[in-house]
């Protein structure tokens, strides 16, 4: 069940009554038994509304665990059993959620638990605010301070075994989220006198004894210490243990705790160097020694134990040795030394070992609050811890019991002003009518003491600052002539005469009523106390210590900064702090722990009626109990208020939808509760009587068991029936698939008859209509075939008639016509000659070939020579005249096409022709050049500016120029060239420069020869013994061969009148200079390209390969 849903109450299962303003009735005896009761069970906690009474257990109870810490976090201050964690978590939310900053007042007496009280708060703020790696430093920084400030000043008393020996005020600082940033730590005098002397029974400051047991041997060799207790003169020896506390591990958790909060380790040594230093400042000795003139004066005993000393404060021995024996008083610039006697030097002695130990104790919390200080300068809210000691009546009452008693004192008066403040605000916050309530206000004791002009403190500083012989007896007298009138002051010498005869009272004491009981105080001691004095000549002694600390925390005795004024009496300190304490504590929200002693003896169970009731009478408990009761006893808010009485009416059970106050009302009024016995606030409903709310809580009570006998009998009911109803849906479930299994099977049976039914059926159907259509098919076919049969024979018929018919009918035409010519030639017969059939033929004839060349003359073809079309021949007599006549017009129709050519043109055509008769079916290149016509000077030469060199040299016309591949036989690789042809010669010049190569006339040449491929390769070979036969023949390759060799063959006919002859063969020899080399032309593969190439094979062969066509 979720933890939020369940509202409880303090109400709930409580042990006597969980809030003593529900005491009825209240008196108090039955304050006491319930307070007994509570704490024989275990309740320790018991709250006066907000205010929490703590007794102390003495011993450990399992309520402060982390579940604890969870449980109560987040919850309403009466939602659960009292307990310190519900007054801490309501001052930290308050802080948190509704920005208040909030002290804690921690009071009681010596032993009653305030320490644990304050350590309890601080680890439930630790535990539920914010969380992270900083934070988290800052609060173990927080927490770990404890220990360190409880080791240098707590100590065992016959009281407490861990009695603080100093006030302690703790601001823990957060910031708007509620994590903490720091705090800060204020001290309120600690009790010096201890360091050099304690009581019975009690021990000095647990360092001193944590030191010795706990330092590992060789820290103490170094602190010049020893192990035993018993050889320090200022360590008590009747209870240097305490039970169930180890020194030895308290001295590595306050070393361990020192490290935390921030110490280094030089510090903290040279912290403990003072402590060793006081602690063997007890040892020395002194011894008297008669001087010339009469006076005593005192020596160190053993100068071995200074020697140590000076060694571990780093402090010349002679200084110390003289700041024992002498005493220097400056008065108006004048400085008188006097010699210390031996008690005086044991005085020093001890005011030294006082003062060294309280100024390292204020160096500590300093030097903690640097540590802890928060690091932002933002605003802050604060929450305040106050544990200070608790008020003090022992048998010899001194100086600091006078002070301790004042202090609380002090905070009684804050407690009552703030109690009743916050009662009166509360009643005017809630709109209800303030009652007035009597209660003992203790300003008049404060006053008695705190006063300027005639307080105690006040005439104690009069006393010690007034010139003349000034003692303790003469402080008394003062304190008789001025306060005698005070009813709170008693005094056996005082004018007030009833004492004249109080043999309680001794003469040297004054007794004064606190408000928790009345105190005595011995005088003695009171003014050196209050003068807090240490000769100048040590302050100065130690000033000069080459140890920086215990320089440091003597800035008096520094010789240039002389104050002649007197130091502020510890008193008049001691009451400015206070002061600044109570401002301090005004502005903020007080949240109270009253804690309590059960006994005397430290001892768990035991309940001392006297003691607790003695607590209970000077906390002014019954007070706050009735001034909280005086108006209304009880109050709550409606809402809590209407959630746990609702069932008791009928209008607001179980639920009440309109505003809680108008449920509370309708409740209230339903219960018939007398109108004078409660009142309506503006959000809380006040009860005057805890009896009425008791009578309310027995209501519930019943109510509720009659609600569960209600809701037992509901769910009873609601278990049966929905059991019942399952049950029911269970069997209608199973009815309902049997149902259908047994449907679905008869379903199936009959289904499967029916088919089997219906095949059959439609079977026999089936049959009888094939049987019908089989024997319809049958007919059909019949007829069909009839008809069939039928058609056929009257075609027949018809076809045999119209035969018949025919024939007849062409046997009537012939007949007709044998009979017509019969007759023809019978009439005719007289009319014929004898030659006249000859005639008739040659007639017939005649037409014939007229006929056929006048439709020859119509289907004439064109006159084109290549058109190859000619009419057909009609009679298969003039196939040869056809012939012929065909030939006639294709000769005559080509003269008729050559007149038509011009001289040039016919020039051409002879050069083609030429071509032809070389080159036709011999050479394959020759198709291909036959559409192309020849031109001859292909490169323009005497027209081209690149040639004009070479168009100069040769003077005749140039009948050809081409550019051709000369062969190297060397590689086979062709070099162009230009290739010209005049009408004597031929030559060959460079391709860019012009410059002629070679120049052969044509008369020396004798037969060009070439392949019979498609290839442009040829040789032009040159006659033997002429001049151009010594650089041998020409190897010359060029697309246009047909041309060039043509034209050349041309060329040389007609200018030498001789044939130079053309060799057409794939084999053929050129001479090259001297050798001949034969060139082999063969049909290439396809990797050739499609142009020929030629390769040297050999020295005497070149291969040239010929694509294949
Ligand atoms: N809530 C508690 N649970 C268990 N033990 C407790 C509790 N409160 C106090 N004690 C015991 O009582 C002893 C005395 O308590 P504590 O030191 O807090 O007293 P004090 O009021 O601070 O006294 P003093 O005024 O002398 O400092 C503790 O050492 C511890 O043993
Ligand atoms: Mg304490």
């Amino acid at each position: 069940m979720s933890k939020m849903e369940v509202k409880t109450s303090l109400l709930d299962n409580m042990i006597g009554v969980g809030d003593m303003v529900l005491l009825e009735p209240l008196a108090e005896e039955s304050f006491l038994e319930n307070l007994k009761k509570r704490f024989d069970h275990n309740e320790i906690y018991t709250y006066i509304g907000s205010v929490v009474i703590s007794m102390n257990p003495y011993r450990s109870l399992p309520i402060y665990s982390p579940e604890k810490v969870e449980e109560y976090r987040n919850r309403n201050f009466y939602e659960l059993s009292p307990h310190i964690f519900a007054l801490a978590d309501e001052a930290y939310r308050s802080l948190r959620d509704q920005d208040k900053d909030q002290c804690i007042l921690i009071t009681g007496e010596s032993g009653a638990g305030k320490t644990e009280a304050s350590k309890l708060v601080m680890s439930y703020v630790a535990a539920v605010c914010g969380k992270g790696a900083e934070v988290n430093q800052v609060k173990e920084q927080l927490l770990q301070s404890n220990p360190v400030l409880e080791a240098f000043g707590n100590a065992k008393t016959m009281r407490n075994d861990n009695s603080s020996r100093f006030g302690k005020y703790m601001d823990i600082e957060f910031d708007f989220k509620g994590d903490p940033l720091g705090g800060v730590i204020s001290n309120y005098l600690l009790e010096k006198s201890r360091v050099v002397k304690q009581p019975r029974g009690e021990r000095n400051f647990h360092i001193f004894y944590q030191l010795l047991s706990g330092a590992p041997d060789d820290m103490l060799k170094k602190l010049n210490l020893e192990r035993d207790f018993s050889k320090y003169n200022y360590l008590s020896l009747d209870s240097a243990t305490v039970n169930g506390v180890d020194d030895a591990a308290n001295f590595r958790t306050v070393r361990n705790a020192m490290q935390i909060v921030g110490f280094m380790d030089d510090e903290t040594q040279s912290v403990l160097e003072v402590v060793s230093a006081v602690l063997k400042l007890g040892n020395i000795e002194f011894k008297p020694e008669s001087r010339v003139n009469g006076l005593d004066e005192s020596r160190v005993k053993d100068k071995n134990e200074l020697k140590e000393i000076c060694e571990l404060i780093g402090i010349e021995q002679a200084v110390l040795e003289r700041a024992f024996s002498f005493r220097t008083v400056e008065a108006k610039q004048e400085k008188v030394s006097t010699t210390l006697n031996v008690a005086q030097a044991y005085y020093a002695r001890d005011a030294l070992a006082k003062n060294l130990y309280s100024r390292l104790f204020s160096w500590l919390v300093n030097r903690i609050n640097e540590s802890i200080k928060a690091q932002t300068k933002t605003r802050k809210k604060v929450m305040g811890v106050l544990d200070i000691y608790g008020f003090e009546i022992f048998e010899d009452n001194s100086f600091e019991q006078f002070i301790i008693n004042y202090c609380n004192e002090k905070l009684q008066q804050i407690f009552i002003e703030l109690t009743l403040r916050e009662e009166q605000e509360e009643y005017i916050r809630e709109g209800i009518e303030w009652t007035h309530i009597d209660y003992f206000n203790n300003a008049i004791i404060c006053d008695l003491i705190e006063n300027n002009t005639n307080g105690i403190l006040a005439m104690l500083d009069e006393e010690c600052l007034r010139p003349g012989t000034v003692s303790d007896e003469t402080f008394l007298e003062k304190l008789n002539q001025i306060c005698a009138g005070h009813e709170h002051f008693e005094s056996r010498m005082s004018k007030n005469s009833k004492f004249l005869n109080d043999h309680t009272l001794p003469h040297n004491c004054f007794r004064i009523q606190h408000y928790a009981g009345k105190v005595l105080y011995r005088v003695e001691g009171f003014v050196d106390k209050n003068n807090d004095l240490l000769y100048r000549d040590l302050s100065q002694a130690m000033w000069k210590a080459s140890h920086s600390l215990v320089k440091s925390l003597f800035p008096d005795g520094n010789p240039t900064k002389i104050n002649l004024k007197r130091p502020p009496t510890a008193g008049f300190q001691f009451k400015a702090s206070v002061a600044t304490l109570m401002k301090n504590l005004l502005t903020k929200n007080p949240n109270y722990i009253r804690c309590i002693k059960p006994n005397d003896k430290k001892a768990t169970h035991i309940f001392t009626d006297s003691l607790v009731c003695h607590q209970v009478r000077y906390l002014g408990l019954m007070e706050n109990v009735r001034v909280r009761r005086a108006g209304y006893a009880f109050r709550q808010t409606y809402e809590p208020c209407l959630e746990r009485y609702k069932m008791l009416c009928k209008q607001t059970w179980p639920h009440w939808r309109g505003p809680a106050r108008e449920g509370v009302e309708v409740l209230l009024k339903d219960l018939q509760i007398p109108r004078e016995e409660y009142s309506y606030g503006r959000s809380k409903i006040f009860i005057r009587n805890p009896r009425t709310l008791f009578h309310l809580e027995d209501q519930r009570k019943q109510r509720l068991q009659d609600l569960a006998t209600l809701i037992q009998k509901i769910y009873r009911g609601w278990k049966c029936r929905t059991r019942f109803l399952l049950m029911k849906r269970s069997q209608v479930t199973v009815a309902a698939w049997y149902r259908r299994y047994a449907q679905q099977k008869k379903y199936q049976r009959i289904k499967s008859s029916a088919i089997v039914v219906q095949s059959y059926i439609r079977g026999w159907k089936s049959r009888k209509i094939l049987r019908e259509l089989k024997y319809q098919k049958r007919c059909t076919e019949a007829v069909t075939t009839i008809a069939a049969y039928w058609h056929g024979t009257q075609a027949r018929r018809e076809l045999k008639r119209l035969k018949e018919e025919a024939r007849r009918k062409h046997a009537v035409a012939v007949i007709w016509a044998y009979w017509l010519g019969l007759k023809v030639r019978r009439d005719y017969r007289k009319f014929f000659r004898a030659n006249a059939g000859k005639k008739i033929y040659e007639f017939t004839i005649q037409r014939i070939m007229q006929k056929y060349f006048l439709e020859l003359k119509n289907k004439m073809p064109s006159m084109s020579p290549i058109d190859k079309t000619w009419p057909a021949r009609p009679y298969l007599f003039l196939e040869a005249t056809h012939t012929e006549l065909r030939r006639i017009f294709h000769l005559w129709r080509c003269k008729k096409y050559r007149d038509q050519f011009t001289e040039q043109k016919k020039a051409i055509y002879d050069e083609k022709l030429e071509a032809s008769e070389m080159f036709k079916d011999k050479k394959a290149l020759y198709p291909s050049s036959v559409g192309q016509p020849f031109q001859g000077d292909y490169l323009e030469i005497s027209k081209n500016p690149k040639y004009q060199k070479l168009s100069t040299l040769v003077e005749e016309k140039i009948i050809l120029a081409d550019i051709v591949n000369k062969i190297n036989r060397a590689n086979g690789k062709g070099a162009p060239r230009i290739f010209l042809l005049t009408k004597n010669s031929f030559l060959l010049a460079d391709q860019k420069s012009g410059q002629i190569k070679s120049s052969v006339p044509l008369s020396d040449l004798t037969s060009a020869s070439m392949s019979a491929q498609t290839d442009g390769f040829f040789a032009v070979r040159v006659k033997e013994g002429t001049p151009a036969a010594a650089k041998g023949d020409f190897l010359l390759s060029s697309d246009r061969l047909i041309e060039i060799v043509t034209k050349l063959y041309r060329t040389c006919l007609s200018s030498t009148k001789e044939k130079i002859n053309i060799e057409i063969s794939d084999e053929f020899l050129v001479q090259f200079k001297q050798d001949k080399v034969c060139v082999k032309f063969v049909q290439g593969s396809p990797k050739n390209g499609s142009v020929a190439a030629c390769k040297r094979k050999n020295n005497r062969l070149l291969e040239v390969a010929v694509p294949s066509p």
